[in-house]
């Protein structure tokens, strides 16, 4: 038998079209809403054909198009609410791992292995593509996105969507936008100018539809200028689909739906988890619309056509995704590595006690559980690896998430990469214990913790003050103190002027303890680069104070209670992160963009060029230690009338061997450039005189050159 989309030569479009017209009105509404594919409550049952996961939508066998089975998140194939027990898969490294990458290429491929066991596992939609700026650094989510600069996420995230998508697996870019915090996340109206959005926040999600090209987008819980972001006409019609000409779906994030017309006007095409809405307004509601003439068919039929052409775009329905497929989790658990060793940031390595010589005799590992695993976040995303230690966790939507550890432990990659006599372990809950474990040991290396979850913001940006006591009393009497942080983003460091050495290794994954003892014992030259700036305390923040999570909710649906607040973001506007401290003139701890290596880079010849709108800028870079190394070439742009901070404009990670040098040419992003004009609805670029300059990270400019731009406007019609 042969399906009407089957004929040849048709386009993605032409497929979905081919089907839309065969369906029935109850096909076409099964799909425009589901519930949560999780049994929350006792007695909840799903549909035999549900494998258990975020979502399940009902296959339409008589056209040959398969059920959608839909899972969280960008760092694994997670199994919220343990809904598939026995069902293990493989931790990547948190995004801001990836991001700390700065590599296109090693986004696409934990993409790509992302896609595979999605795939595998029966899914055909996978909910990844975290895609929001790291505008607030306290961010409980901040560990799923990728960096507070637009060009690195959207770069970034575009190519881990690219690689989800190229295993035949939709990729959603979530949650569209400026969903900066979790407190209060189904109640925060972001306040900010178009212009600032669009070239901050927006850009990012941007260059990631370009470059990935999702199925799906996800706007989040928020409200965005006084409008669910869920039914954002702005957001979702205005710029999505009409500037962008975004041709797939937009989903809900769950229980994020708030009406039915006005969601279907703003440009919403299906309610996700609308059990846990007040209403299921995309069934009966929608259909009384329908009735009195709000919503037409052809837009019920758009809705559709945009969902089905995302999946025969990707070839989620000609190659329907596989359960039961054999996966190759050694070498997943290899790239998740890979990962983790390329987002490591080497923070501090005075007098080189960094690589520890590997004939030590004794070493005292110390805290975070580096005897089981690493720290992982918590929320949807979390993937719960066969053998990770749990522990109390955070209760969202009604479900337990555990604090989980990936059972990749630190402390016995550490016996395998050293050959030290004895490497001992203290769980570091007793500082004395610890000291007294300490003495007469050549290295001690403790391991800082810092957890955050979806749902659950930081407060504040210290460590415990248990674990900086700890760190400062062993520093005190130890020379050789490594410390290696395992944080879901930016934290202070008072101890900092005692420890020799400092890494950051955020939540590393699976293969993340074999990561970490790799970069401690030099078989990993670090190359990771902040993709946030850590700064000196939360006063230099935008926005110092922080709402007070006990007088919000952040948990969406029925229970919403609360008043809505607004986050007035056009305090630093377009100026996110490292362009807030510029444009202030504060010292970070750590500016963005920093990170040190085994061995030493030398930058030389800059030249810039503009030629029929294109901007170049190329540079002859050299390793000159004595070691293999990769860097992370960063070039900054900024008006020399100082109209605005300055922005990252291109990057590109270069490995050299020893002595070796590479002339390398980036291309700049106009649009990073480019400033939005709000009244004549376009991009322009001021005809004046621009500093760029390559910097080895935001506040340290290494070769700068100066180059008039000409005039140049470009917008969407
Ligand atoms: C999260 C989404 C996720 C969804 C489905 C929501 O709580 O915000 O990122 O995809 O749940 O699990």
């Amino acid at each position: 038998m042969s399906f009407p989309w089957q004929k040849p030569g048709l386009t993605a479009d032409q497929q979905a079209a081919a089907v839309v017209a065969e369906m029935t009105t109850d096909e076409k509404f099964a799909w425009l809403s589901g519930p949560m594919a999780i049994p929350l409550k006792k007695g909840d049952t799903l549909p035999p054909e549900a494998i258990g996961s975020a979502a399940y939508y009902p296959a339409i066998a008589r056209l040959g198009i398969p059920a959608l089975q839909q899972s969280d998140a960008s760092l694994g194939v997670s199994a919220l609410g343990g809904v598939r027990p026995g069902d293990h898969a493989t931790a990547l490294a948190s995004s801001l791992a990836l991001g700390a990458s700065f590599d296109p290429d090693l986004a696409q491929a934990t993409g790509e292995m992302l896609g595979r066991e999605a795939f595998g596992k029966g899914f055909n939609v996978q909910l990844a593509g975290g895609a929001n700026l790291i505008r607030e650094p306290r961010g409980g989510r901040n560990f799923e996105y990728i960096s507070e600069d637009p060009l690195l996420t959207g770069v970034m995230a575009g190519h881990s969507v690219r690689g989800i998508q190229s295993q035949h697996v939709v990729s959603t870019v979530k949650h569209f936008a400026v969903n900066a915090q979790e407190t209060g996340r189904v109640l925060a109206d972001s306040r900010i100018s178009e212009s600032a959005l669009r070239e901050s926040d927006l850009l990012a999600f941007e260059l990631a539809i370009d470059i990935g090209k999702p199925g799906a987008v996800m706007p989040g819980y928020n409200l965005v200028n006084g409008d669910w972001a869920s039914e954002n006409h702005f957001l979702l019609s205005q710029v999505l689909k009409g500037d962008w000409q975004y041709p797939g779906w937009v989903m809900s994030d769950w229980g994020a739906t708030h009406s039915a017309t006005k969601a279907v006007r703003a440009g919403l095409d299906v309610q996700s988890g609308a059990n846990l809405d007040k209403c299921v307004w995309f069934d009966q509601p929608l259909r009384e619309a329908m009735t009195q003439g709000e919503i037409t068919t052809a837009q019920i039929d758009n809705m559709i056509q945009r969902i089905l052409r995302s999946l025969f775009a990707c070839g989620a329905i000609q190659h329907p995704a596989q359960r039961g497929n054999h996966l190759d989790y050694s070498w997943h658990q290899l790239i998740a590595q890979r990962e983790a060793e390329q987002g490591i940031v080497l923070l501090k390595n005075d007098q080189q006690t960094l690589p520890l010589p590997p004939e030590l005799t004794r070493i005292v590992v110390i805290g975070a559980h580096a005897d089981k695993g690493v720290l992982a976040g918590g929320g949807s995303s979390a993937v719960t690896p066969q053998g990770s230690l749990q522990q109390e966790g955070v209760d969202f939507m009604g479900i337990q998430t555990p604090k989980v550890y990936h059972p990749s432990s630190p402390l016995v990659a550490i016996r395998r990469n050293s050959l030290a006599k004895q490497v001992d372990f203290v769980s570091g809950e007793s500082i004395d214990a610890a000291l007294d474990a300490s003495q007469g040991s050549d290295a001690v290396i403790i391991f800082a913790e810092e957890w955050r979850s979806e749902a659950l913001d930081a407060q504040g940006l210290d460590l415990s003050d248990h674990q900086n006591r700890l760190i400062d009393r062993l520093s005190a009497v130890h020379p050789k103190v490594v410390v290696v942080l395992e944080t879901g983003g930016a934290v202070t460091l008072p101890w900092l002027d005692n420890v020799p050495a400092l890494l950051e290794a955020w939540y590393p994954g699976s293969g993340g303890g074999e990561a970490i003892a790799g970069v401690l014992f030099g078989r990993v030259n670090p190359a990771g680069r902040l993709p946030i700036t850590f700064p000196a305390s939360a006063q230099q923040l935008p926005h110092p104070e922080q709402v007070d999570p006990s007088t919000t909710t952040s948990l969406p649906g029925v229970e919403v209670k609360g008043e809505i607040f607004k986050i007035d973001y056009d305090v630093e506007g377009a100026d996110v992160g490292y362009r807030w401290f510029e444009r202030q003139q504060q010292k970070p701890l750590f500016p963005f963009g920093f990170g040190l290596s085994y061995t030493q880079f030398r930058y030389e010849d800059l030249q810039l060029c503009q030629t029929s709108g294109e901007i170049t800028a190329s540079l002859t870079l050299t390793n000159c230690g004595e070691r293999e190394g990769s860097d992370v070439v960063q070039i900054y742009l900024r008006p020399t009338s100082g109209r605005y901070p300055s922005r990252l404009v291109a990057f590109r990670k270069v490995t050299l061997a020893p002595g070796a040098s590479h002339r390398i040419s980036l291309c700049i992003e106009p649009r990073v450039v480019a400033q939005w004009d709000s009244t004549e609805q376009n991009w322009s670029i001021t005809e004046e005189e621009y500093d760029i300059y390559q910097a080895t990270d935001a506040a340290t400019p290494v070769l700068k050159g100066k180059l008039t731009l000409t005039a140049q406007t470009f917008g969407y019609r």
